[in-house]
């Protein structure tokens, strides 16, 4: 039996922009709808139909083939902030605290993630990192600054973790993902954002832990989910198991530009119909 999602319309938002609380509040609930985005036109799209709108340090690797989000700098997260809070008027919009923004100290991190809110209008900020964050969260959480927590498969560990395997796919390494999420949820954390791990580990996390769980490569027991908006679309190479493609609009990217290459080389491109004429001229 094929389904027809377009008909399941069970919108749970406010009519008003969505705040941290409104997240918050639909644990258990709905799931939260969130995607990606880094530009304007992007973000006014996707705001329609999402809950949340990421402003993720994936911009590095998806916008500036980037091979991975190290590079990324906090200047760029506030240029690309800026822009997806243009287009967004009714999802909340989160911007992803880039490596070496805010792992030093609890002041490194409120001084950069301030600049951040401040300088962007976007209603959170997203960090990675599970109990050695606890005391900055606290710390940012009680004076002003809504924290997403981001655990499981932390992209900016990638060295240190070995890799982007997934994780959780055996019950000896459980224990450290629930803790991190705990905590996350403990220092104030309003949400949390579970990478790249196992079924039945994703459905402990979410059972267990009191605010809602954005899951990404965490199967559907989540209270949302978060996909790389690139990656979905198919506009982006690399392919995950996780990352299902609701377009191929790479193909068509590709096929419009075939067809325009091959219009200006026979000049069939601009016909009249894109031609401006003198003034006066018939037409
Ligand atoms: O940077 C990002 O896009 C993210 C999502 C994949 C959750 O952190």
């Amino acid at each position: 039996m094929t389904t027809e999602p377009k008909n399941v319309s069970v919108d749970a938002r406010p009519k008003r922009q969505a705040t941290v609380k409104h997240i918050a509040s639909r644990k258990g609930g709905t799931p939260l709808v969130c995607l990606t985005a880094y530009i304007t036109p992007m973000a006014a799209r996707l705001d329609e139909h999402c809950d949340l709108l990421l402003v993720g340090d994936s911009v590095g690797m998806v916008l500036y083939g980037m091979d991975s989000t190290l590079g990324v700098s906090l200047d760029m997260m506030i240029s690309h902030g800026r822009a997806v809070c243009r287009g967004a008027k009714r999802a909340l919009v989160v911007i992803d605290m880039p490596f070496g923004s805010y792992e030093e100290s609890k002041e490194q991190a409120f001084r950069n993630a301030a600049r951040v809110l401040s300088e962007t209008g976007a209603g959170a900020v997203k960090l990675e990192g599970g109990t050695e964050m606890i005391e900055t969260v606290k710390f940012l959480a009680d004076r002003g600054i809504p924290v997403l927590g981001h655990v499981g498969l932390m992209p900016q560990s990638v060295h240190t973790n070995g890799g982007y395997g997934a994780r959780g796919r055996t019950v000896d390494e459980w224990q450290p993902i629930i803790d991190d999420a705990k905590a996350i949820a403990e220092a104030g954390a309003f949400a949390v954002v579970l990478e790249g791990v196992a079924e039945p580990l994703a459905r402990k996390v979410t059972e267990e832990v009191p605010i809602p769980v954005i899951g990404i490569g965490a199967s559907n027991a989540c209270d949302g989910q978060i996909l790389v908006t690139e990656d979905m679309l198919g506009l982006f190479a690399i392919n995950p198991k996780f990352v299902k493609r609701y377009a191929e609009l790479g193909d068509g990217i590709a096929n419009a530009i075939e067809n325009y290459a091959a219009e200006v080389r026979t000049r069939a491109f601009p016909s009249e119909e894109y031609t401006y004429k003198m003034r006066g001229a018939n037409q």
